[in-house]
């Protein structure tokens, strides 16, 4: 198994098509783990965490219990760890990484995953640092994909609202560019979040069809998904910066009308207004699937990282 190879999980820029395959094979047999499989029995999982999280965290913890796992963690790194006394990263990795078998961390610094991974003796997890990557969500993103429309070529996706400060946009169009054939790419954002040119870079790199466009309602008329996401609040410099982006994008019934009736809506979560609450009725609305999906792909990950090495 390919997917054995992992030493940690940092970008999804790692995974090959060959080991997404696995992955949702593994996923898939996730969802019906018997209440007896203690695979994970011995080991123990240190969940860090220096900003808010439901389900990242959640998901990853109870991954990690429902296979006899171990988890401890701290309820806020930031403040709750030794970091909040100034403590380096490296030094809280290299101490921590002697007390369980697996780290999973989220950063507001970009490339701190990276950081610990180089220091730990363990495998590192990235569960999102600042802007930069959030590689467990693109892997149950993709899987999404392929349990809901059941492909992972042939495909066009709207990527919508914060794509500049957006960590899920970028590890997926990362992931989608590398593994999936005859995509199509649309961003749509307002002005002061557009896509980085790292990312369209990539595509360029990779021949991905790519284009940016303004209105969502033409777009929703003729795209497969729409990812819609956050404008992140918590990112920008100033507030007046942030009210220029916020309220442009919103899915609603005027959307809804116009999309295909095979589409399907996507969003990483948490919402606050971009998305109606009218819409969660309407077949379409894949984001709690997702979430959830977000479990079986991270019991997967956790299954390769750890127990086969055991
Ligand atoms: N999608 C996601 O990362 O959600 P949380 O911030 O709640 O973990």
């Amino acid at each position: 198994m390919k997917l054995l190879s992992l030493k940690n999980v940092i970008s999804s820029e790692q995974f090959d098509r060959e080991m997404l395959e696995e992955l949702f094979e593994l996923s898939d047999k996730m969802r019906s783990i018997s209440i007896k499989d203690k695979t994970l029995h011995s080991k123990i999982m240190i969940s860090l965490f220096y900003e808010p999280s439901t389900r990242t965290r959640f998901s990853f913890e109870s991954a990690m219990i429902k296979m006899g796992g171990t988890v401890i963690t701290t309820e806020n790194a930031a403040q709750f760890s030794s970091g909040a006394k100034g403590e380096n990263l490296e030094d809280t990795i290299r101490v921590i990484s002697g007390y369980g078998d697996v780290i999973v961390i989220r950063h507001y610094i970009e490339g701190a995953a990276h950081i610990a991974s180089e220091v730990s003796t363990i495998p590192v997890i990235n569960a999102g640092d600042g802007a930069g990557e959030h590689p467990t969500q693109s892997l149950l993103d993709i899987y999404t994909i392929y349990k809901e429309i059941k492909k992972i070529d042939n495909f066009s996706i709207a990527m919508v609202g914060d794509l500049a400060n957006g960590r899920t946009v970028r590890s997926l169009t990362k992931l989608i560019a590398k593994n999936c054939k005859n995509v199509e790419i649309i961003f749509v954002s307002p002005d002061n979040v557009k896509m980085k040119d790292d990312i369209k870079n990539f595509l360029r790199e990779k021949n991905i069809s790519f284009r940016e466009e303004r209105e969502l309602k033409k777009v929703a008329k003729e795209v497969d998904i729409i990812y819609q996401t956050r404008i992140q609040r918590e990112r920008f410099k100033s507030i007046e910066e942030y009210e220029k982006a916020r309220g442009i994008y919103i899915i609603d019934k005027e959307i809804l009308d116009v999309m295909k009736d095979n589409s399907i809506i996507m969003h990483p979560l948490p919402r606050v207004d971009e998305i109606a609450l009218t819409v969660d009725h309407d077949k379409r609305a894949a984001y709690f699937r997702q979430a959830h999906n977000g479990l079986f792909v991270r019991m997967a990950l956790l299954k390769v990282l750890l127990e086969e090495k055991s």
